[in-house]
């Protein structure tokens, strides 16, 4: 992949590699025992959707129109340099019925092989351990075969359905629990990790799981990749739902980067931000 892409902030006017971008950011060194490093990434239009509802599939997909393997790298990239990725109960039933994007990351196509080198370079395991995040616990048992070989932790809160934490746990995956009614608290949730010795957290779920983070204030970084199109549609979602953040949730511009319109393909700006706490 011979990318580049130019630097707009700060210090405009460098062209850089797309390839590499990301991986430079050594997101596996900032995390500290007591206060590991919680990051998040979403590809949005231009009017915010990060996925659509599409006729014939029972579940919400990103939109083909937005999905590019230049953003793709770039997500790869962040998962090689996590200890731990934090996904969803929704993205194991939506894997079970054949509707999920891909396998979870990082990718195991030849075009990754240099990331989970990388990772191995680092002393990073092969690949990442996985949290799921559900209050339903309602997971297909056969979509979390793919991942026995990593850890798998499903974490819930103190009230979810005892039944469904011992099937689990029948069948070898660990389950925690992060909150005081059936959803996982951020401010519990994170703490446990590190005590867990995760370092740097990757969570790519969608709106209620990093709603979940922003809430508790725990969220270090978003990395935001805004693809210039313009969507319409009427079922989607953008990247966050749950109740009003009061104050709004303030962000640094770190750094943002613009791939040109190329032919047909849209341009892309890939940015990244930080929370003001
Ligand atoms: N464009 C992008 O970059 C991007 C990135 C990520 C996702 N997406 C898309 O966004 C759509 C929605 O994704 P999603 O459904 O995974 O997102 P989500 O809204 O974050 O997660 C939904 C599920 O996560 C669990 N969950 C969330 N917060 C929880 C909490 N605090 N405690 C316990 N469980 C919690 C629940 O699972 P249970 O139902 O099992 O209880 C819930 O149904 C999908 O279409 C996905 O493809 C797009």
């Amino acid at each position: 992949m011979q990318i580049s892409v130019t630097r707009l902030y700060p210090e405009p006017g460098y062209q850089q590699p797309l390839k590499g971008l990301y991986l430079q950011h050594q997101l596996h060194r900032e995390g500290r025992p007591e206060s590991p490093f919680v990051y998040s990434n979403f590809i949005t239009s231009l009017d915010g959707r990060i996925s659509l509802g599409n006729p014939g599939n029972a579940t919400h997909t990103v939109p083909a129109a937005t999905a590019n393997p230049h953003d793709w790298r770039l997500y790869q990239e962040l998962a090689g340099q996590a200890d731990l990725l934090i996904t969803s109960g929704r993205y194991f039933r939506q894997s079970h019925i054949g509707e999920a994007q891909d396998q979870l990351p990082v990718g195991n196509q030849q075009e990754f092989d240099d990331i989970r080198e990388w990772r191995l370079a680092q002393g990073l395991p092969e690949q990442p351990d996985v949290a799921i995040l559900s209050s339903s616990l309602d997971i297909p048992l056969a979509a979390l075969e793919p991942y026995r070989h990593r850890r798998i932790l499903v974490i819930t809160g103190e009230s979810s359905d005892q039944t469904r934490v011992d099937l689990l746990q029948k069948s070898g995956i660990e389950v925690l629990r992060a909150g005081a009614g059936t959803r996982v608290e951020g401010q519990l949730l994170i703490p446990q990790l590190g005590r867990s010795g995760y370092r740097s957290i990757y969570a790519i779920a969608g709106p209620a799981v990093f709603h979940t983070l922003l809430e508790a204030n725990v969220l270090n970084r978003l990395y935001l990749t805004i693809a210039q199109q313009l969507l319409g549609g009427e079922l989607y979602d953008t990247l966050t739902r749950g109740a009003l953040l009061t104050p709004a949730r303030s962000m640094s511009l770190v750094s943002l980067y613009h791939e040109p319109c190329t032919g047909v393909a849209a341009g892309q700006l890939f940015a990244v931000f930080e929370p003001r706490y």
